[in-house]
């Protein structure tokens, strides 16, 4: 009896670690999408080299990025950190050494991330293949901030059953959407402005400047007119209603897999936002 015990509780210890990992591949594949920076990409947005083995460099005019080797090589990678090491840097963003890691990771969003879902994303880490890719040191002409505010312990999951805080939660905590689609103020996302659009991007390939678009009602011109399978359009497929394409610098490859409650949530949180130019 004992032994038979002592096996149902091995199988419930497997099923959970399952369940992880499950969630983990979902959130890293579609709404969280960390490959859009760090695994190499086409000129269509799309991955073309080893998963999270170090990304195009992002530059702007105070920075030259280096989306880090994320896979868990030994000397390249991150597979000498601990997952509490890992945790710190998604949401606190420090490495184990306590430098800080700088933009444009969106730690002041990754803070909102769940103690389940961060661990779920770490999970799904440990078992990428591990790669040797040496990336560069990135640049910042701009002093990085000694860190992100309070050191984030422990964060509850949002429940699903409030499809707007939940869909809050996906297009902050997750996706980071409302980094891009927020104006920055000094360097910093101005959230009294959530969704008000505005920010410039270089575009992928160097193919001139991108604009976030106002995703809030005072955008008569955007998706406030559209229909909710309209929007899911936009932000899976990349395509507007009027059949234009949305240049990959969001990353439809990713989002294409998000699933059709997620998708009803973040449309019911685009919906919900205030009216702001
Ligand atoms: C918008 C682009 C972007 C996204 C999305 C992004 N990162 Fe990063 N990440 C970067 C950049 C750029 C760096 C290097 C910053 C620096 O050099 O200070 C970095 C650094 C890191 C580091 C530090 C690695 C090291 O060796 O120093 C880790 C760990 C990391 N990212 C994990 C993640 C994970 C996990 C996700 C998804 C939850 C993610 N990142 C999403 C751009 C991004
Ligand atoms: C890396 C920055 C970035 C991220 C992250 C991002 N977006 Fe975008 N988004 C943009 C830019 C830039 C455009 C406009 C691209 C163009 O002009 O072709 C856009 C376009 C859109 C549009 C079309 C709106 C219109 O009026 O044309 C929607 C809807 C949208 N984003 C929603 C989202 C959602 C939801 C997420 C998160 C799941 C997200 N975005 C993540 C930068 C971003």
């Amino acid at each position: 009896m004992l032994a038979a015990a002592g096996f149902s509780s091995f199988m419930a210890l497997a099923a959970r670690a399952d369940a992880q990992l499950d969630r983990g591949r979902y959130l890293v594949n579609s709404v969280v999408a960390c490959g859009n920076c760090h695994t190499p990409k086409g000129p269509d947005g799309k991955p073309n080299g080893p998963e999270l083995s170090g990304g195009e460099p992002i530059n702007s005019p105070v920075f030259s990025a280096y989306p880090a080797n994320i896979t868990p090589d030994m000397e390249t990678g991150i597979g000498k950190w601990t997952d509490a090491q890992i945790i710190d840097a998604i949401r606190n963003g420090r490495r184990p050494d306590g430098t800080i890691i700088g933009p444009p990771m969106a730690i002041a969003f990754y803070r909102e991330m769940s103690d389940t879902d961060v661990k779920a994303i770490v999970a799904y880490l440990r078992q990428v293949k591990p790669v040797s890719h040496k990336v560069a040191k990135s640049t910042y002409k701009i002093p990085l901030p000694p860190s992100y505010g309070p050191e984030v312990k422990s964060v509850p999951d949002t429940p699903r059953s409030d499809k707007v805080a939940y869909g809050h939660y996906l297009a902050n905590g997750l996706g980071h959407c409302m980094d891009c689609h927020t104006p920055l103020v000094r360097g910093r996302n101005d959230m009294s402005r959530v969704g008000a659009g505005g920010n410039t991007f270089g575009a992928p390939g160097g193919n001139g400047v991108l604009t976030s678009p106002n995703l809030t009602p005072a955008n008569k011109n955007g998706v406030a007119g559209w229909t909710d399978a309209q929007v899911k359009t936009a932000i899976t497929k990349g395509v507007r209603p009027d059949g234009g394409a949305i240049v990959p610098l969001m990353a439809f490859a990713w989002y294409k897999d998000i699933s059709a409650d997620d998708q009803d949530a973040l449309v019911a949180y685009i919906r919900s936002l205030k009216p702001a130019e």
